[in-house]
């Protein structure tokens, strides 16, 4: 997944390059480049590692031109060298793309065929090579481009400038997101609105299959069909604000502590000042729901893990939850009152827009929760559901999860309500808890600094269990799954009953294993667990609230106390730990937090 921008501009394109691409970097940062046409000459530079290396190289080697394109990668095909970065050029074609051209290989053979060498092992490459390749049959650049796009199979985001061309751009859609941006006798394209929106905040999306042939005065959008099309202009929020870490030292440490207030934002526009839920548009009516099918990636379908313990406790409705991988491959029949969910931060997750679009016509509603209200997967819902957490860059997602479960929960109180499970006073206990949450997350905040040394000591190990029961065992996965992605450190999850199973013999005097253990209804259970484990020298760390530390805490390695929480509420109270003691760990560990080795904020290739 990467991200592309291009510009036909009034001004130098470089440094608007360069700052639409910071707002990009988060899908990916491998390797960065531009390429710009300055007085009809088409020139590039590119720089292995983060788009910061690319800022340097300009200043030593600067790059002139009104109009270029830009993009910043995450390796699909070839390593992360300067070689095989974008733009890649053939002659006078540049292109920059995100996506995967699954043909490139029989493309490839045929402009060997052709007597065309090549420089790179990228499929990319071959989509500059075919370009050049037709011009010098004699088509002109808009010939030559759209005869290449009707090669092409995969899914593509695709951006070309041409030497001598100072005010032509073409760009194409198929599978991978790209807006165009309409300015002031400008004209921008990009991957998403975020990185156009300090440019100008009239958008218009092109669909699967379209391309436009761009000037500063115009563009023509042709659908898949080669037909004129006219995809609507819409107004977005300006969002000038430059996205900066608010004297945090990490975007992570700062999304961490923006929780209450994001939290807060999310009851503030789904709670009426008399405690009703209020849905966008029609709502959902669950009186018409006989059953869920919740589908996501990673920490968003841990998200979907959680509410499926609270759709079949408190509103029972049965759930179905799978990754979105498995699921649009799995094809799983799809009976009728069905609503389908698709959870997803960024709205383009590749899988789990797949898994919407298996849904779609099957499912009797299918409903996204996002943070993108723009994004693809929330424009190909019937009912998307904002979690208003703001632009979220660090890959670890943490308030996102934390948002994307108390809309799922006030999603959880409605279906109650609409089935008849819930009476007004329970309702309103459940309302009343919710808004305690943000002060409960606040006071839980304060204890980031204690958790630094018992993530101290964690980050010496290599291999660590997450343990949890029943509500809280989505959140032990939670937990490994933050502890990995960004501290490197292995790490697994385990519904705490089934230790026993197999996953003990892991346990010896080198291994912490970390028990997500409010004192609920299964906390005697759990501690029965944790004293089988340190029986075996297991090093256990102890999260839980001060009865449950008062009661279990002897003997633990470590104890990390929680503030009371009503009980439904624990799974987003206990994201805290799991995303502090990460971080902290890291921290010790000296990883790249915010943009951790191989990963990407946003999967758009499957
Ligand atoms: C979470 O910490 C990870 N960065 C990753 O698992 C992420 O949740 C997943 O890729 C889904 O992304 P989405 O929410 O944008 O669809």
């Amino acid at each position: 997944m990467c991200g592309i921008v291009g510009v036909l501009g009034n001004h130098e394109a470089a440094p608007i390059l360069v700052e639409a691409l910071k707002r990009l970097e988060y899908r990916g940062y491998d390797s960065a480049g531009i390429a710009t046409v300055n007085n009809g000459t088409l020139a590039r530079r590119r720089a292995v590692g983060k788009l910061v290396n690319l800022s340097d190289l300009l200043v030593h080697e600067p790059l002139a031109g009104k109009s270029g394109i830009g993009h910043t990668r995450w390796a699909t095909h070839g390593a992360p060298t300067v070689s095989n970065a974008h733009p890649h050029q053939a002659g006078g074609v540049a292109v920059v793309h995100n996506g995967i051209i699954e043909n490139f290989r029989e493309l490839r053979a045929e402009l060997a065929e052709a007597g065309v060498t090549f420089v790179t092992e990228t499929d990319t490459e071959t989509v500059a090579l075919l370009t050049q390749h037709h011009i010098e049959a004699g088509l002109t650049p808009v010939e030559a481009a759209t005869k290449t796009l009707a090669r092409l199979e995969g899914a593509f985001a695709l951006a070309f400038l041409f030497d001598g061309h100072d005010d032509l751009m073409i760009a194409a859609r198929k599978g991978s997101p790209l807006a165009v941006g309409y300015g002031e006798g400008e004209m921008f394209v990009g991957s998403d609105a975020i990185a156009l929106s300090p440019l100008t905040d009239r958008i218009s999306y092109l669909e699967e299959g379209d391309h436009a042939i761009i000037t500063r005065s115009s563009v023509a959008i042709y659908d898949v069909n080669g037909a004129l099309a006219n995809r609507p202009v819409k107004t977005i929020q300006m969002d000038t604000t430059r996205i900066d870490k608010g004297g945090y030292k990490h975007f992570m440490a700062k999304e961490i502590a923006e929780q209450p207030g994001v939290i807060n934002t999310v009851l503030q526009n789904y709670l009426s000042d008399t405690g009703e839920i209020t849905l966008p548009g029609d709502g959902i009516d669950f009186s018409d729901v006989d059953r869920i099918t919740m589908v996501a990636c990673g920490t968003a379908y841990l998200a979907c893990f959680t509410a499926k313990y609270w759709f079949e406790q408190i509103a029972r409705l049965p759930v179905e939850v799978d990754v979105a991988s498995e699921f649009r491959y799995r094809e799983p029949p799809i009976p009728a009152k069905t609503l389908a969910v698709f959870v997803s931060q960024s709205g383009e997750t590749a899988d789990t827009l797949a898994a919407l679009r298996y849904c779609d016509g099957k499912a009797d509603m299918i409903a996204s929760v996002v943070n993108v209200p723009e994004s693809s997967i929330a424009r190909e819902s019937d009912l998307a559901l904002s979690i208003h957490a703001g632009v979220e860059v660090g890959v670890a997602s943490t308030k996102a999860f934390t948002c994307q479960l108390t809309v799922l929960f006030l999603l959880v109180l409605k279906a109650a309500r609409d089935r008849g499970k819930l009476t007004d006073a329970d309702l309103e206990k459940h309302i009343a808890d919710l808004r305690t949450l943000p002060g409960i997350i606040n006071t839980a905040l304060a204890q980031s600094g204690k958790m630094q040394a018992t993530a101290q000591k964690l980050s010496h190990a290599s291999d660590v269990l997450f343990l949890g029961r029943g509500q809280m065992y989505p959140l032990a996965h939670e937990g490994a799954l933050k502890l990995k992605e960004i501290s490197y450190i292995h790490a697994e999850a385990y519904a705490s009953g089934e230790l026993k199973h197999g996953p003990i013999a892991l346990v010896d005097e080198s291994v912490p294993v970390i028990v997500m253990a409010p004192r609920d209804a299964l906390f005697d259970k759990t501690v029965s667990n944790m004293q089988e484990v340190m029986a075996r020298k297991g090093k256990v760390i102890l999260i839980s609230d001060a009865q449950g530390i008062a009661e279990a805490s002897d003997g633990v390695w470590s104890s990390i106390e929680m503030p009371s929480v009503a009980e439904a509420l624990t799974p987003i109270l206990y994201a805290l730990p799991a995303q502090l003691l990460a971080y902290h760990t890291a921290v010790a560990k000296g990883t790249d937090v915010d943009q951790p080795r191989n990963l990407a904020k946003s999967v758009t290739v499957e």
